[in-house]
């Protein structure tokens, strides 16, 4: 019997909701790993995180990223397994991240995950990043169903997406350079902030004034969709060096409110015009940088003004882990769509090229 045979019996046991699934995360700096029920039902979840590593060196030395993940990899499934009382025995099907991301990264989850597929007969799967972090809002809102508008804006990718169903996706807007978490870790690096730079902005933003200075894209007023998160970073280079070269000291927390500031209206203008030109009912937040507190609020008045619902994953899914990737997964194997053994990451995929 091969593969695809002798995973049949596993398969339709988790197709008839008698067996969970177990989902991994590998594709930047978080070892991940979640077991799920039925797709939204998270029983446990585990995560490693590689950031204080990577803070020595300022961001994500991908080398190093790949053989964290292998180092660690075994005890993050392990200690998932055990958070949800069970054995790989019991599990019925298998789900990693295959694309985007860091591609030494990527292969040890995606070979772990075929490596636990072929020992136990497992249905395998392999889950888009970007579409494991729109489907965080799943997990968050019971209810929510495809159609809807969504906002991706993660550490490498700034999207406005339309989710036509769950696995089909129409891209209305992107970057055209820095994503928007990639702009917030380099102003958080100009101004001598720990990686990764969102979180600490956001910190220091708190005591500052979103006022006291006006850092802005031209390109962000146009009528697309798409945005520029470069033009805003180099406003605030600009103003730093000026003042470094006239010996002025200029105030840190201001700079951080004020370019947060600016990285929200953005983000909000463009994301809710898109929600009511495609007549969404629904705009949905996703990626590193939901977790963002300006930006949920301001997201949400928004949508309050213009009678929309709006959506953000609950905290704990907002940053890289499994449980947004084991129900993606889901969403797919119901709809008969499996992989074979051969599938190999990718670093670039069709939501991120
Ligand atoms: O989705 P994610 O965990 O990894 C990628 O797929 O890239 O996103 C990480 C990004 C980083 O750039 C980080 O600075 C940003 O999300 N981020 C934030 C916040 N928390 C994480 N940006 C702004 N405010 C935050 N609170
Ligand atoms: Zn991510």
């Amino acid at each position: 019997m091969n593969y695809f045979e002798r995973s049949q019996p596993n398969y339709e046991a988790y197709l008839r909701g008698e067996k969970p699934l177990l989902a991994i995360e590998s594709s930047c700096d978080e070892t991940a790993a979640s077991v799920l029920r039925g797709g939204r039902e998270v029983l446990s979840m585990a995560v490693h995180t590689q950031i204080p590593i990577h803070r020595l060196y300022g961001g994500v030395v991908p080398e190093i990223a790949s053989r964290s993940h292998t180092e660690r990899i075994t005890a993050v499934v392990t200690e998932a397994l055990d958070k949800a009382g069970l054995t790989l025995d019991d599990i019925g099907a298998v789900a990693a991240t295959y694309s985007p991301g860091l591609i030494g990264a990527l292969l040890v989850g995606v070979s772990f995950a075929k490596g636990l597929a072929f020992a136990k007969d497992l249905p395998f799967i392999g889950v888009n990043h970007i579409e494991g972090h729109i489907a965080a809002n799943y997990l968050t809102y019971p209810d929510l169903e495809p159609p809807f508008v969504c906002l991706v804006a993660s550490g490498g990718h700034s999207h406005i997406v339309k989710v036509t169903d769950y696995d089909e996706f129409e891209l209305i807007g992107r970057t055209r350079d820095d994503a928007a978490g990639e702009a917030f870790d380099k102003v958080a690096r100009a101004l001598g902030l720990c990686y990764p730079g969102g979180p600490e902005i956001e910190k220091l933003a708190e005591s500052g004034n979103e006022k006291a200075y006006y850092f802005h894209a031209p390109f962000n007023e146009g009528e697309g969709f798409d945005f520029s998160f470069s033009g805003i970073k180099t406003a605030v280079m600009n103003l730093m060096h000026n003042a470094e070269q006239k010996g002025e000291s200029l105030n840190a927390a201001d700079i951080a409110a004020s370019f947060q500031h600016s990285v929200v209206e953005a983000l909000t203008r463009k994301a809710v015009r898109a929600a009511k030109q495609y007549n969404s009912p629904v705009l949905a937040l996703a990626g590193g940088v939901s977790a963002n507190t300006a930006l949920r609020e301001s997201l949400k008045t928004a949508c309050d003004r213009n009678g929309i619902r709006f959506c953000r994953p609950d905290m704990k899914y907002c940053t890289d882990n499994a449980a947004m990737i084991g129900c993606q997964a889901h969403y797919r194997l119901i709809k008969g769509f499996r992989d074979d053994l051969d599938l190999n990451p990718s670093a670039m995929s069709f939501l991120a090229d």
